[in-house]
């Protein structure tokens, strides 16, 4: 791809869009050109980059012309509707909705760990989902040193996953709470602010819900190893950005605590974070706003000989999406 790039944000006003703006700025990604799309609601708001007020159009037929990359991340059914259309005019879109991220012929693409697959694209590469990036960062640079057999994984998901709308509303929800009043619901089913409840996507025959399936799957095509056992319980909390996950990891042989410390603090995207005399390890009131998945609390399973526990913590809106995203671009620009 040339060296400078025609590129086109669909979902630029977004939680993710906004992160890519300031990501594409701070990373110098070398732009020709760059279009901010969104839906009609916001055609003829503008937004800043780099010192300009760039305007914000309504996607349409004639977007992606000389767009060389889009980066789509307005929601699954936005993306299913013109992914094609900017292939066809000659685009690679990099996608971070669930379109197409179990399609066969779609490379999902975590940069740390299987930056090769991009090269095989046909027009899209997805962008996997949040937890399964993070999770992905953390576990890949052990699983190479000793192939993983099983995860067991327990995630505690902020508002930001539900885009900039649930993080106003899990606010108003505390303010509301704060003064007495019903919380109201409109992004989620139910209050968060001070609350909890399991991942609200679409629940399976098995009992799991889509998020659950999406960190099963996704992890296996990343990884290229169906063979992995995985099973995850996702849960959101009322954080407001970065998301938490408790790792359980199962290997065929014991796996020397020390030795899996060191791998971690020397992984890249990765920073090993424990005070064990402090009691201190990743918050994400810490991960928020960083690159990198903060990872610690590696412990000895106590129930099982070949076992590794672990918590991190990530920022959902940067290495979890717009982050990746970016990265994804830089391979295919070759940067
Ligand atoms: P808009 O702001 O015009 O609604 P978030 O994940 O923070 O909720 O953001 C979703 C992003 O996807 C926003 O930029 C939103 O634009 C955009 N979007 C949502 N629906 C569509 C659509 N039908 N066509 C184009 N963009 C859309």
């Amino acid at each position: 791809m040339k060296s400078q790039v025609r590129v086109a944000i669909l979902g630029a006003t977004g939680a993710v869009g906004t992160e890519l703006l300031e990501l594409l700025d701070s990373r110098n990604f070398p732009l020709a050109e760059l279009k901010l799309l969104a839906s009609s609601r916001s055609a003829g708001r503008t937004l800043p980059f780099r010192g300009e007020q760039l305007p914000v159009t309504a996607v349409g037929e004639d977007s992606f012309k000389n767009i060389d990359i889009v980066l789509a991340s307005a929601g699954g059914s936005t993306s299913k509707a013109w992914a094609a259309k900017a292939v066809e005019s000659g685009a690679v879109v990099i996608d971070n909705s669930s379109a197409f991220r179990m399609n066969p012929e779609v490379p999902l693409v975590v940069p740390e760990v299987n930056p090769e697959a991009a090269t095989t694209h046909q027009g899209i590469i997805a962008n996997p989902n949040c937890t399964t990036i993070l999770m992905a960062m953390a576990v890949w640079p052990l699983h190479q040193v000793q192939p993983v057999k099983r995860i067991i994984a327990s995630t505690y998901q902020s508002a930001s996953g539900a885009g900039f709308q649930a993080m106003e509303e899990l606010k108003i929800q505390a303010q509301a709470i704060l003064n007495g009043e019903t919380p109201p619901t409109k992004s989620f089913p139910y209050p968060l602010a001070f609350n909890l409840f399991p991942h609200n996507t679409a629940i399976n025959d098995l009992g799991y819900c889509e998020e659950e399936m999406k960190m099963v799957n996704e992890t296996r095509k990343i990884f290229n190893a169906p063979e992995i056992s995985i099973s995850a319980t996702c849960v959101r909390v009322p954080v407001l950005r970065a998301h938490s996950e408790a790792i359980n990891l199962e290997f065929s042989q014991p796996f020397p605590v020390a030795k899996a410390r060191e791998i971690i603090a020397n992984a890249p995207g990765v920073k090993l974070v424990e005070d064990w005399q402090a009691n201190y390890f990743p918050m994400p009131i810490d991960a928020t706003g960083k690159d990198e998945v903060l990872v610690g609390r590696i412990r000895q399973d106590i129930s099982h000989q070949s076992g590794l526990e672990l918590w991190l913590c990530g920022d959902q809106i940067r290495k979890g999406a717009a982050l990746n995203a970016v990265q994804i671009a830089e391979l295919l620009v070759g940067i």
